[in-house]
């Protein structure tokens, strides 16, 4: 069932535009720790509450972990799903239990085929994961990333890049609905440009990239009967173009947004005192191997322990995974 947002046509209000910055940019030790065999395209990254990264490909049907405390570990295959070439989006919705977007990917464009994209859930709290189908999205085609609404279990939000929505599932019943389709998302151009692409929900806001825009943006969201819905207008938070290329993000503790951006940079995004938002280059340290990130795709923070939680996860599409010591 779709229900259109009443927000379709909302209207963008740029609240808080960032301000040219003259900040020093600051250093953090950027480590590579795997490179992935024949480079292959790293797309998302999820953390196990046990430390382990589980990491997908839009060129593989094959969900990979990863070791994060060996340097040059090893990538295991945790599953391969039917009827895909691609994974995109990964997250976890209930305590070890992943949601995974997978389809028949077609590269040279950026989309998905029709009628191909399949949300799966994987349970790796048993020895043998378990895996099911939760739901068909037959008219997608810019399939991207998924998160969670940490108010509501069970729910996934789904970026699509083509159409420029964000999707409701529940991840019980497999119930789909778009949550709000707005030209803020939208591609601004044909295939392969991307609209919105990596999402993440903090306090009562949703925060989203574009990437044929170059926006870093967020609308507030609110529950009614389980429905997720737009509680006002997207307000986009750097300047059109000053993002150009951005890939999915991390927010941290302090509310900031370490965002991937294409062709090779690290962005931290903070918001002033004053309500608007600076943004900063993050390069490695001269200690740092690899700090120069090659094609970077998102990011996650570590977890497991105190130490962990300050380390930035970076995949890129060049098959690496860097660690970045966000403390600076
Ligand atoms: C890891 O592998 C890279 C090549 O991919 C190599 O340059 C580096 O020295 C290796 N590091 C360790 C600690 O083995
Ligand atoms: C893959 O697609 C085929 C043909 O539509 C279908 O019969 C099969 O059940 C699918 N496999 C899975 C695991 O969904
Ligand atoms: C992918 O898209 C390109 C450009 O539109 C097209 O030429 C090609 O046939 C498509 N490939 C597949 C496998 O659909
Ligand atoms: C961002 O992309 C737009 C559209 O391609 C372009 O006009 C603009 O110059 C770019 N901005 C930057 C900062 O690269
Ligand atoms: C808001 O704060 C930032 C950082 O201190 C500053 O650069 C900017 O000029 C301020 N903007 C306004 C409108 O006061
Ligand atoms: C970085 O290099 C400096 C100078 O060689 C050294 O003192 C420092 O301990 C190194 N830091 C790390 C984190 O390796």
């Amino acid at each position: 069932m779709l229900l259109a947002s009443a927000l379709l046509a909302a209207i963008t209000s740029v609240l808080f535009r960032v301000q040219a910055s003259a900040l020093p940019s600051p250093s953090f030790a950027t480590q590579l720790i795997f490179q992935a065999p024949d480079s292959l395209f790293l797309e998302n990254i999820a953390v196990r509450a046990t430390s382990e990264l589980l990491i997908t490909s839009v060129m593989s049907p094959t969900l990979h972990s990863l070791n994060p405390s060996i340097i040059n570990g090893t990538f295991t295959p945790v599953h391969t799903f039917a009827n895909a070439t691609g994974l995109t989006g990964i997250a976890e919705y209930q305590p070890g239990v992943f949601a995974i977007v997978a389809s028949v990917l077609n590269t040279t464009e950026s989309r998905s085929v029709l009628g191909t994209v399949a949300i799966w859930s994987v349970n790796l709290n048993a020895a043998v994961p378990a895996v099911h189908k939760i739901c068909d999205l037959p008219s997608l085609t810019g399939t991207n990333g998924i998160t969670i609404l940490p108010s509501q279990i069970n729910t996934l939000l789904a970026a699509d890049s083509a159409a420029g929505a964000v999707w409701q599932i529940d991840a019980l019943t497999g119930a789909t609905r778009i949550v709000i389709q707005d030209p803020t998302m939208g591609p601004g151009a044909p295939a392969p440009a991307l609209g919105i692409n990596g999402l993440h929900v903090r306090d009562r806001f949703l925060y989203f990239t574009n990437s044929g825009l170059g926006r870093f943006s967020r609308v507030p969201l609110t529950v009614e009967r389980g429905a997720v819905k737009a509680a006002g207008g997207v307000q986009t938070l750097t300047p059109a173009g000053s993002a150009n290329g951005s890939d999915d993000f991390a927010l941290d503790a302090f509310g900031r947004a370490w965002v991937t951006m294409h062709p090779s940079s690290l962005k931290l995004l903070s918001q002033n005192a004053n309500g608007s938002w600076s943004q900063v280059n993050v390069p490695g340290t001269v200690n740092g191997t690899g700090s120069v990130f090659v094609q970077p795709t998102s990011a996650a923070f570590g977890r497991g322990s105190s130490l962990q939680n300050t380390i930035l996860y970076v995949t890129t599409g060049v098959g690496q995974v860097f660690r970045v010591d966000t403390r600076g």
